[in-house]
């Protein structure tokens, strides 16, 4: 019994080792230990073989059985060509991640801020929906003002019982101007105060190259006792100089704007051409790039601080035409169209 057993392991063995295909696994299975199978036939007629051989060919004839059982749920083998393991082909492109980036205007918004941070300001804050109080008449903006007009400015429809809990008589509205947080700011804080306030602006005008009814802004407010002109000039200055290198030029024309008296309108040399005059500063060599002034005494009365006592400068710029200067952009709108192609640029 012994050597029979022997003899057919070695069948076994072989067979394993030549059957490759489903035909192949499925004869290993009903010759050997299917129905009839010739080690079905060993198990089955196991009490007949003598008491000392009985254990070692039990055992034998377990062992082959588990054997092929093990080929046959192998399954059969890959076609040729095939890899039959995972293997590392270093000729395939690798696993792509998207790495994520700041949204250019954020990114902006960070660095005119981070700026002014060094400088002691403290960044602020004030709701996008606002008063026709915060928006106009805390600002000494007269109630004639084309600025107050429905055509220049978001008003909202909002119940009069919300307008009420203002404690503001008037409409509301999108704020147009982040110089609403300069107000903000005085009424909830006692002088001195330095405040930078970016944020979210709105007007009713037609989307172009150069216009969108959402931008950005960054306000900017100290007040002390003795801020003067020349601070304000020299505060600016140094940012044009971190913001746009420190080879740029500042130009402070008079202007006006009815909350700061006296007001200017600051421009730095054209950073594409350095002042030589290009298509991108229109030949002038010049940027404006922001509006500024000393506080108006009027603003100071309206928000409860001495004007005899105080002092203070303001400013104000708009982040998109920043950005679009300092990267050459030619459209506003592409920093809201979301295409990652132009996003991406900034990662
Ligand atoms: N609020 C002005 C605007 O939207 C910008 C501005 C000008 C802000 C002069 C200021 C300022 O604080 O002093 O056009």
């Amino acid at each position: 019994m012994k050597d029979k057993l022997e003899k057919l392991e070695r069948r076994i063995t072989e067979d394993i080792a030549k059957s490759t295909t489903a035909d192949d696994l499925e004869k290993l299975r009903i010759g050997y230990i299917g129905r009839k199978g010739e080690l079905t036939a060993v198990l089955k007629n196991i009490k007949e073989v003598s008491p000392d051989e009985r254990p070692y060919v039990g055992r034998k004839a377990n062992e082959l059985k588990s054997l092929i059982e093990a080929k046959i749920k192998e399954g059969p083998a890959q076609p040729k060509g095939a890899c039959k393991k995972k293997t590392l082909d270093v000729t395939l492109p690798g696993s792509h991640y998207e790495t994520g980036a700041l949204h250019p205007i954020t990114g902006t918004i960070n660095e005119i801020c981070r700026i002014f941070r060094g400088l002691g300001y403290r960044i602020a804050e004030g709701p996008e929906i606002e008063t026709e109080y915060h928006n106009f008449t805390a600002l000494n903006i007269p109630e004639d003002h084309p600025s107050r007009e429905d055509f220049h400015t978001f008003f909202l429809d909002l119940p009069a019982e919300r307008t009420k809990k203002t404690g503001r008589p008037g409409r509301m509205l999108l704020r147009s101007q982040t110089s609403t947080v300069q107000i903000r700011a005085m009424e909830a804080i006692k002088p001195p105060l330095q405040i930078i306030a970016p944020g979210k602006v709105f007007r009713p005008d037609a989307t172009d190259a150069s216009h969108s009814f959402m931008f950005h802004q960054v306000e900017g407010l100290i007040v002390d006792k003795g801020i003067r002109f020349s601070d304000l000039k020299g505060t600016l200055d140094l940012f044009c100089k971190k913001m746009f290198g420190a080879d740029t030029k500042t130009r402070f024309r008079p202007h006006f704007f009815p909350f700061t008296e006296p007001s200017a309108e600051v421009d730095v040399s054209c950073m594409m051409c350095k002042g030589a005059g290009c298509r991108v500063c229109g030949r002038k060599g010049w940027l404006e790039i922001l509006g500024a002034g000393m506080v108006n005494p009027k603003v100071f009365e309206a928000v409860g601080y001495d004007p005899d006592e105080w002092t203070g400068f303001a400013f104000g710029m708009g982040v998109e035409r920043i950005a679009m200067l300092k990267w050459g952009i030619t459209d506003i709108r592409v920093f809201f169209d979301n295409d990652v192609r132009f996003l991406g640029q900034f990662a």
